[in-house]
């Protein structure tokens, strides 16, 4: 058996802050690793260590490729020594077309001109291993976001790796898709390509990988091969203890309406005259948990995107409490009583420059200023207090967000909303990203926010989630409801059953 990885004693720290210490690491060649652990425990970190991000000297100890100690001084060492680095944020450009994506940055190796037609025929091979079924000449923007993920790996392979590092793959994307991608993994084994796997949903680790190993409190707590462990060892490793339960599911009496919204239409944003949400209508109620199920691109985010101005709605009516409000922009929808914790945080959850205390106070100016000045004691106590709840890891209030791990990032976003006095609180992929133990403390301020009378909905990828959480489940597909399913009759192949349907014999 051949040792294509060692990571000798390696520590880290971030100025005087230890994210791990002393981890020793050997990987046979083939092997799929997952790495899992708490937000925060330094997985990305050690991953962005041996992808020479952290370059040699901002780290101690040694790595070994091949029994060769490597000293990287950046990323394109990195590179050249045969490891790949699959992003926790997809980073494809959106502007070029998916064979340009591919070869970017490894034209230049093409003894000094450039091929067009030959590019496009390789690219052609790297899309068939991905199983990616687009058109090599189509623009990358045009893709969907796991049709990115499935490019990201495509451009990895067109260098020839020995290892492949990836940070949260699936977090983006579906159940069906993520299922997809795994199988993708499984077959570069049987290419002799190693992959170290980070990811927070364990089923999946449990099925992929063929050994796990848990980062906890700045130590490798556990290295286990698969068939010795079971999900619940994992967990207990990860958090430290055994989680009681996983959906604090209360019953909680539904009172009246709170959110309505009737024939919800939104355009397709690229082909014209085509509707990418089509006369949606729902109501959710105080104290009431909707889900929302579908695949990506069923309409899910476009509709609440729609409800909450942040994209135009081509007709459709939106009532608070049984009254008309007129929604155009974020803006109003506040004002309405509405918020929105979004998918995607670096677009639109938070804002980089700022600290956790801004970042969290900044949808609720309101709350924290008295005439026109923002009382910053309040406005510290309030951060205080969440920072405190959803357990934030990182050095204080004060620190910048963008030194947050991806994970402790979406508790910002969400306590930001928390801190707002709202009525209706839309939840988009609220836990994506985030530990199971983290996972549970959101379940918990979600369960407390619907027992104070806040109308809730949910939009989730993780079906399990959803079953667990809601009183009631709406599953779209295609733009439309096609399912509508009180919570003691969604079952597994109900939803799916919806969320793949077709125009009814079109
Ligand atoms: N550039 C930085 N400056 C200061 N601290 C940092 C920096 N990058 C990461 N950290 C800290 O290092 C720790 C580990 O972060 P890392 O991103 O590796 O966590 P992770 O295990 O990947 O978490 P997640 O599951 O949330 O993605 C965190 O506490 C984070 O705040
Ligand atoms: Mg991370």
């Amino acid at each position: 058996m051949t040792i294509v990885l060692e990571i000798k004693n390696v520590s880290k720290k971030f100025g005087p802050v230890t994210v791990f210490s002393h981890v020793n690491l050997s990987v046979e060649k083939g092997q799929i690793v997952a790495l899992v652990g708490e937000n925060g425990a330094g997985k990305s970190t050690l991953l962005n260590i041996l992808g020479g991000v952290y370059p040699a000297g901002t780290y101690e100890g040694s790595i070994w490729i091949e029994g060769e100690e490597k000293r990287f001084r950046g990323e394109k060492d990195s590179k050249r020594a045969g490891i790949e680095m699959i992003h926790q944020e997809i980073s494809i450009h959106l502007d070029l077309s998916v064979a340009e994506n591919i070869f970017l940055g490894n034209l230049s190796n093409r003894k000094g001109f450039v091929s067009w037609k030959q590019v496009y025929l390789d690219a052609q091979n790297y899309l068939d291993i991905v199983k990616l079924n687009v058109d090599p000449h189509e623009t990358a923007r045009n893709l969907s976001t796991s049709q990115h993920q499935l490019l990201s790996i495509a451009k990895a392979l067109a260098s020839h790796p020995k290892i492949l590092l990836f940070d949260e793959p699936t977090s983006a994307l579906t159940e069906a898709d993520a299922a997809n991608l795994l199988e993708i993994i499984k077959g570069l084994q049987k290419r002799q390509i190693t992959c170290l796997y980070i990811s927070h949903r364990l089923e999946e680790v449990i099925h992929l990988a063929d050994r796990i190993i848990v980062l906890r409190d700045g130590m490798l707590i556990s290295d286990k091969p698969k068939n010795e462990i079971t999900i619940n060892q994992v967990i207990r490793d990860m958090v430290g203890r055994a989680l009681d339960e996983m959906y604090p599911k209360q019953q909680i009496t539904v009172g009246d309406e709170v959110l309505r919204v009737e024939g919800i239409t939104v355009a397709h944003p690229y082909i014209a005259g085509k509707n990418i949400v089509e006369d949606i209508s729902f109501s959710v109620s105080a104290g009431e948990i909707l889900g929302v199920s579908g695949l990506v691109g069923s309409g899910r985010t476009e509709t609440m995107d729609a409800i909450f101005g942040c994209s135009k709605r081509k007709s459709g009516k939106i009532y608070i409490q049984g009254a008309e409000v007129h929604i155009v922009r974020p803006s109003d929808a506040m004002k309405a009583g509405i918020g929105l914790v979004t998918e995607d945080r670096k677009r639109s959850g938070i804002i980089p420059t700022m600290s956790l205390r801004e970042n969290m106070t900044i949808a609720d100016l309101q709350a924290v200023s008295r005439m026109g000045l923002i009382q910053k004691n309040q406005e510290r106590q309030l951060s205080q207090t969440y920072y405190d709840k959803l357990q934030i890891r990182a050095t204080g209030i004060e620190d910048n967000i963008l030194h947050l791990s991806g994970g402790n990032q979406q508790k910002v976003v969400l306590s930001k909303w928390l801190l707002k006095d709202i009525k209706v609180l839309i939840l988009d992929e609220p836990t994506r990203g985030v530990d199971v133990g983290a996972k549970v403390e959101i379940y918990n301020v979600i369960t407390d926010l619907a027992r104070r009378g806040l109308a809730i909905v949910m939009v989730s990828s993780e079906l399990t989630e959803l079953m667990g959480m809601c009183d009631r489940l709406l599953v779209f597909s295609r733009g439309k409801i096609r399912g509508d399913f009180p919570r003691q009759e969604a079952t597994q192949e109900k939803v799916m059953s919806a969320a793949t349907c077709v125009d009814d014999l079109m």
